[in-house]
């Protein structure tokens, strides 16, 4: 169902030291249904043994060119060709300038040479090395090629040394390999606009009107759409989440500049899905000094509305608009007549008085309405289960409507 089941993926291990990173990403891949081989250098195998991606694989790794006991001159050919992605990581120099020269000496640059899947390579060396000239002249043809490169990044390296030159971390390569592996998914070529986290309207310069919020639905959904392949941009109010890659962020504080930021981005767009918690209320008017605590009197806010986003991106032929709706009381009733206020094609109603889901939680329960009627109530499963969900239906709705003849 998701974008790494089934999916062939061939992990490339040369030798550095960040292999050991190599074997949680492998293992996370094969947990998240991918059919997973490995390819090691020889020099790979002096850092890990292959039984230890065997073990987290359930596959036994390629490494060694000349065994006579297999077949492994027509094994690479096959790797090659049933790769859907090719991922090297941790790529050293020396297997950079192999794959810029078109080398091959080993099993992975000679199935990097075979293979005509998209090539990830995330490397992973000493700063110094790193910034030769050889190395980075090699990254740019590489780069020239079209091949992604991912990382590295700054940090401790194995000298002991801080500099540019790690491995990036393992959920950063799986979001490169979900946005390669999505590339011709049922949302290629449209542009889905997505909103994340609660927004913070400022009192005084050290207090704002907030809410629970943490983002996790809106980049849930953002990394989805991304992994059906949208181009995506998130539009984020405050959150401690990191950028998902592959997505163009645009970070906002205040109701007002989330609503420029998303007008903005819904020209051209075909979906908008408002996952964020946005304020209701705002102050009247920021007060410009701290302000200070008097013992005797009781300090009164005035609040105003804030902008309703959704209203005012309004109705436009050809965007699907998704409102969220989280009520502690009269859940469905409310998102319905939210979906009529809002002129909406979907609502995701949840309740946010259960413990295990909504606000801050890793999982979500949720009932998604239409603007005809129809009702699909989910049982509690992760947030990036939901937002799958909600892009079924999106792309139904996308679908549908370019079906029919333009008005
Ligand atoms: O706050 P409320 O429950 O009405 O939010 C319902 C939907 O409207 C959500 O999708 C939310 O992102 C959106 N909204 C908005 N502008 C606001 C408040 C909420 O677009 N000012």
């Amino acid at each position: 169902m998701y974008n790494l089941t089934d999916r062939n993926i061939v992990l490339c291990v040369t030798g550095s030291i960040a292999v050991y990173k190599a074997v949680d990403l492998a293992s996370k891949l094969t947990q998240a249904g991918a059919v997973l081989n490995v390819i090691m250098t020889p020099e790979a195998t002096k850092f890990v043994a292959p039984i230890t991606f065997q073990s987290v694989s359930g596959r036994c790794p390629y490494w060694d060119m000349w065994d006579a006991n297999s077949n492994l001159a027509e094994a690479h050919i096959a790797l090659a060709r049933q790769a859907e992605v090719l991922v090297i990581a941790p790529a050293t120099a020396t297997i950079v300038a192999r794959l810029a020269l078109g080398l091959a000496e080993e099993m992975v640059s000679l199935t990097a040479l075979a293979t005509r899947a998209p090539l990830i390579v995330c490397p992973a060396m000493d700063s110094q090395m790193f910034e030769h000239p050889a190395t980075q002249e090699h990254l740019t043809t590489l780069r020239n090629r079209g091949v992604q490169i991912v990382g590295p990044e700054d940090g401790r390296l194995a000298s002991g040394q801080m500099g540019r030159g790690r491995l990036s971390e393992v959920e950063t390569i799986i979001g490169w390999i979900r946005h390669v592996l999505g590339r011709g998914g049922d949302l290629a070529g449209k542009k889905v606009v997505v909103t994340g986290g609660g927004t913070h309207e400022p009192i005084d310069p050290v207090r704002f009107v907030g809410n629970n919020s943490s983002g996790k639905m809106g980049f849930a959904v953002a990394e989805a759409a991304r992994d059906r392949g949208a181009d995506v941009v998130l539009v984020s109010g405050p959150s401690v989440l990191p950028d998902p890659v592959a997505v163009e962020v645009l970070r906002v504080r205040r109701a007002a500049e989330m609503r420029d930021a998303v007008v903005a981005a819904c020209v051209g767009a075909d979906a908008l899905i408002m996952a964020a918690a946005v304020a209701d209320y705002q102050p009247a008017e920021t007060v410009g000094e701290k302000i200070k605590r008097r013992q005797s009197e009781t300090l009164s806010i005035p609040l105003v509305p804030t902008p309703d986003i959704l209203a005012e991106v309004g109705v436009r032929p050809g965007l699907v608009k998704v409102g969220f709706a989280a009520e502690s009381r009269d859940l469905l009733a409310n998102a319905q007549q939210k979906i009529e206020d809002k002129q909406l094609d979907l609502i995701v109603a949840n309740d946010i008085t259960a413990s295990d889901a909504g606000f801050a939680a890793d999982n979500n329960r949720v009932v998604i309405l239409d603007s005809a009627g129809g009702r699909a109530e989910l049982p509690l499963m992760s947030k990036y289960d939901v937002a799958w969900h909600i892009l079924d239906k999106v792309a139904t709705l996308l679908a549908a409507s370019k079906l029919q003849p333009e008005a």
